[in-house]
C-alpha cells in the first residue's frame, strides 16, 4: 500500500477528472504521458464523479475508474480517492427532493449542481454511505490508494425541517430545559422567552433583529452537523480501510477582497480532530494591484501556519492554481517564477504536497477558464506547464524534507467561536472588528523577522511556548482564564488587548468589568471601550517615540501593573495605553489601543531580543525575503524566498549547503526576483 505516510515523495499532482473526457480516449492517453513529463505522482480522482459512477440509481459503472487506478499505479503514482457527495447526480435530486438544501428564507433549492445538499437528510446520508461503501469495497485494497478525500469543501447551512429538528435536539442536549436556554440567550429582552421547544426556530434573515446567543449556537450547530455528516461518510471507509488516512479539504476566506484569512464559517479547530491529515485549498491573490507580493505572502504564510498548527504536523495543500483562478473580478496569471515561489512557500510552512485544481482545463461549463496544468492548447510547451514540470523536478531533489517537522516558540491564539460572537455583536465599529486580520498584523512582525509562529485555539496546549499572543479574545471561558493564568505563573509571556474577556461562552457580558482572574492577571480594570471613526486617531508614547492609534481605545485603570505607554489626546489623555504586570514567573501585557504595525514592531522587538526567540541562524532577516525552516534527520532545512521583484543580497551567518545543487554556500548570496533556494545545515534541535 502506498499510503501517504510511507511515500517519501512530496505529493505533486491534483484533481484529475477523466470522467469529463471518457469520450476522448486520445486525451486520456495523453494525460498519462503528460503527467510523467510534469513529474506528477499523485492524482485526486472522483471528486465530482458520482453520476459517472452511478448513472442511474443502483446501476454502477466502475470500469473507467478501474482503468485509471491501474494506469496511475503503473506509472508509480498515488490515488487520493474522493467520495462524491459534493456533487450528486441529477436523478438523486429528482427522485428525493429532500436532499436539496433549504435556504434561510425557507426556499427549497433545486438540483443546484454542487455543494448544496442537506446535511441532515436521512436519504442523502444513506445514499452517500452506499456509494462510499462501493468505493471502499472496490478500491480499498488497490495498491495505488493513498488517501481518502471526503466530499469537497464542506460549507454552508440548511434550514429544512430535518435540520430544524436536529437543531432543537442539539439545543435540548446542551441546555436540558427551556429556562436554561432563555437565560443563556437572554430572551427576557423584548419579552421573547420561549415556553415551548417548538417555538425555537433557526436564525432567520427575515427578522431584522438577531438573537446573538442563538446565532452563536447556530454556528456551533452547523459545525457539529457538518462534522456529523462527515462522520457518517467515513463509517464504511474506516470499516474497510482502517489504515488509509482520511482528510477533507479545508478552505480560506476573503477571496476577491484584500483579506486572506482561514475560513470563518466552520470551526476547524473542532473539525481537524476528526481527520488524519489536515488539507486545504490555497488560493491567495498573487500579483494583485492592492499590495506588495510580500504582503500577500505574509497572509498566505499565516493561513498555512494556522493549518499546520491544527495538528502540529505536516498538512497537505489539496488545491491551488498553477496560474489563475476564474472567480476574481480580474483573473491575472501568476507572473513567471511566482508559481514555484508560492508552491515552495507551502512546503516551507509544513505542507507535504502541492496539488492543483486542476490537471486539465475543462472544455466547457462553469470553470472552463480556470487555470490548470494542461491548458486548452493541449501543449507541453505551454509556459504554465513548463513551470509545473520544473517545479516537479525540483521537488524530487528535495524529497528528504517530506515529513519533517517545525519548531516554534511563539503562539497566537485564535478562537473560531469568539470570532463569531464578536462579529455578530453589534455596537462599536461594524467594519473594524477584524479579529483575524488584527492577528495577522501581530503575525507580520514575526514573519518579517523569520520567527516561526503557531496559531492555536485556546483549547490547544500552549504551555510550552515562550510567548503567547492573545489579543481580542472577546469570548472567554473561565477555563481559558485559568489556563492563561497558569501559563504566565509558570514563566510565560502573555500579550492581550482591548476586547478581551468581555463575554462568557453564551455571549453574556461579565458583570463587574473584567472578570476577576483577568483583573489579577493583567493588574488592570477595563472602564470603557471607545470606538474611533475611520479618520479619527489618538497617539501613544512608547520608548520616547509617538505612535498613531486607530479604531479602538480601551480606557483602563491600573490596579497593580506598570504603565509603559499613555494616550496623548482626547478626554482620556494621560491614561494608560500599554501595561505590563509581572505575574508569578512570567509577565502579562495589555494593549489597550489598536495601533499600526510600526508600534507592534517596536513593542515586540524588545521581547524578541529579551527572550532570544528562535529564528533561523543562517542569515539576518530582510522584510521581503522570508526564511522558514523545517527540521528532521539532524538537519535544519531553510527555504529562502524572495517575495519581491528585485534582487536581494543576503549575508549568510554560517556556511550552508544548497540541497538541490549539493553545493556549499558561504558569505553573500544574491537572490533573483521571486527566486527560492533550499539550503540546510546541521540542526541544533531534534
Ligand atoms: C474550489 C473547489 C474546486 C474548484 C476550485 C476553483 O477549491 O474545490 O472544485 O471549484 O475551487 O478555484
Ligand atoms: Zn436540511
Amino acid at each position: 500500500m502506498t499510503n501517504y505516510f510511507f511515500d517519501q515523495r512530496f505529493l505533486h499532482g491534483g484533481d484529475y477528472n477523466p470522467d469529463q473526457w471518457l469520450d476522448y480516449p486520445e486525451i486520456l492517453k495523453k494525460d498519462l504521458a503528460y503527467m510523467q513529463k510534469a513529474h506528477i505522482n499523485t492524482v485526486t480522482l472522483g471528486v465530482f464523479a458520482w453520476s459517472a459512477l452511478e448513472p442511474t440509481e443502483g446501476v454502477y459503472q466502475f470500469d473507467w475508474l478501474d482503468e485509471q487506478f491501474d494506469a496511475i499505479h503503473a506509472m508509480g503514482g498515488n490515488v487520493i480517492l474522493a467520495t462524491p457527495s459534493g456533487g450528486r447526480p441529477q436523478w438523486l435530486s429528482q427522485k428525493y427532493p429532500e436532499v436539496n438544501r433549504t435556504n434561510a428564507y425557507g426556499q427549497k433549492h433545486t438540483h443546484g449542481f454542487r455543494h448544496n445538499h442537506c446535511y441532515s437528510s436521512p436519504i442523502y446520508r444513506e445514499k452517500v454511505r452506499q456509494i462510499n461503501t462501493k468505493l471502499a469495497e472496490r478500491y480499498g485494497d488497490h495498491p495505488a490508494l493513498t488517501m481518502w478525500h471526503i466530499s469537497n469543501e464542506y460549507s454552508g447551512e440548511c434550514f429544512c425541517e430535518y435540520c430544524q429538528e436536529n437543531w432543537r435536539d442539539w439545543l435540548k442536549k446542551k441546555y436540558k430545559n427551556l429556562e436554561a436556554l432563555n437565560h443563556a440567550w437572554w430572551m427576557s429582552f423584548w419579552g421573547n422567552r420561549y415556553s415551548d421547544w417548538e417555538q425555537v426556530l433557526p436564525p432567520s434573515p427575515l427578522g431584522e433583529h438577531k438573537v446573538h446567543g442563538m446565532d452563536l449556537d447556530w454556528k456551533r450547530f452547523v459545525t457539529d452537523q457538518t462534522i456529523d455528516f462527515y462522520l457518517n461518510e467515513i463509517v464504511p471507509i474506516r470499516e474497510r480501510t482502517p489504515d488509509i488516512p482520511v482528510t477533507t479539504n479545508f478552505m480560506a476566506e476573503g477571496h476577491a477582497t484584500q483579506d486572506f484569512i482561514p475560513l470563518e464559517g466552520i470551526d476547524y479547530g473542532k473539525f481537524s480532530q476528526h481527520v488524519d491529515v489536515v488539507s486545504w485549498d490555497s488560493y491567495p491573490d498573487w500579483n494583485n494591484r492592492f499590495e506588495a507580493i510580500a504582503t500577500t505572502a505574509m497572509k498566505s504564510a499565516y493561513v498555512h501556519d494556522q493549518y499546520w498548527s491544527l495538528k502540529k504536523q505536516p498538512f497537505l495543500v489539496m488545491e491551488c492554481t498553477p496560474s489563475y483562478v476564474n472567480w476574481h473580478q480580474y483573473n491575472k496569471s501568476k507572473r513567471p517564477g511566482v508559481h514555484i515561489l508560492s508552491s515552495m512557500q507551502q512546503l516551507a510552512h509544513g505542507s507535504d504536497s502541492t496539488l492543483y485544481f486542476q490537471w486539465r482545463q475543462s472544455r466547457g461549463n462553469s470553470e472552463k477558464f480556470h487555470g490548470a496544468v494542461v491548458s486548452h492548447d493541449d501543449s507541453t510547451n505551454n509556459r504554465v506547464f513548463k513551470e509545473v514540470a520544473e517545479y516537479g523536478a525540483r521537488l524530487e531533489k528535495i524529497s528528504e524534507i517530506k515529513g519533517t517537522t517545525r519548531k516554534k516558540e511563539v503562539a497566537i491564539l485564535f478562537d473560531w467561536e469568539s470570532n463569531w460572537a464578536l462579529k455578530r455583536g453589534g455596537g462599536f465599529g461594524r467594519p473594524t472588528r477584524r479579529y483575524p486580520q488584527t492577528l495577522q498584523d501581530h503575525y507580520q512582525v514575526f514573519w518579517e523577522q523569520d520567527i516561526p509562529v503557531d496559531i492555536l485555539t485556546p483549547e490547544q496546549d500552549f504551555s510550552d511556548y515562550r510567548l503567547v499572543i492573545a489579543p481580542m479574545l472577546y469570548m472567554m471561558t473561565e477555563k481559558t482564564m485559568l489556563k492563561l493564568t497558569s501559563y504566565v505563573e509558570k514563566g510565560g509571556i502573555l500579550i492581550s488587548s482591548y476586547f478581551t474577556g468581555m463575554v462568557n461562552e453564551t455571549d453574556l457580558l461579565y458583570i463587574g468589568g473584567l472578570p476577576q482572574p483577568l483583573k489579577e492577571l493583567f493588574g488592570i480594570e477595563a472602564l470603557e471601550l471607545e470606538t474611533l471613526l475611520e479618520d479619527e486617531h489618538n497617539q501613544i508614547d512608547f520608548q520616547d517615540q509617538q505612535f498613531v492609534t486607530k479604531d479602538y481605545s480601551a480606557i483602563i485603570d491600573v490596579l497593580d501593573a506598570e504603565v509603559l505607554s499613555r494616550y496623548q489626546t482626547d478626554f482620556y489623555q494621560g491614561t494608560p495605553a500599554v501595561t505590563k504586570k509581572p505575574f508569578g514567573a512570567g509577565s502579562s501585557y495589555y494593549l489597550a489601543a489598536r495601533t499600526n504595525s510600526d508600534f507592534l514592531a517596536a513593542f515586540y522587538q524588545k521581547l524578541i531580543e529579551k527572550l532570544g526567540l528562535r529564528r533561523t541562524a543562517i542569515a539576518e532577516a530582510l522584510p521581503e525575503v522570508s526564511i522558514q525552516t523545517r527540521i528532521g534527520g539532524q538537519r535544519e532545512y531553510a527555504f529562502i524566498m524572495n517575495f519581491s521583484e528585485k534582487e536581494q543580497q543576503l549575508v549568510l551567518k554560517q556556511p550552508v549547503t544548497d540541497l538541490e545543487k549539493n553545493q556549499q554556500l558561504a558569505g553573500e548570496i544574491t537572490l533573483a526576483p521571486y527566486e527560492v533556494r533550499i539550503v540546510y545545515h546541521p540542526s541544533e534541535v531534534h
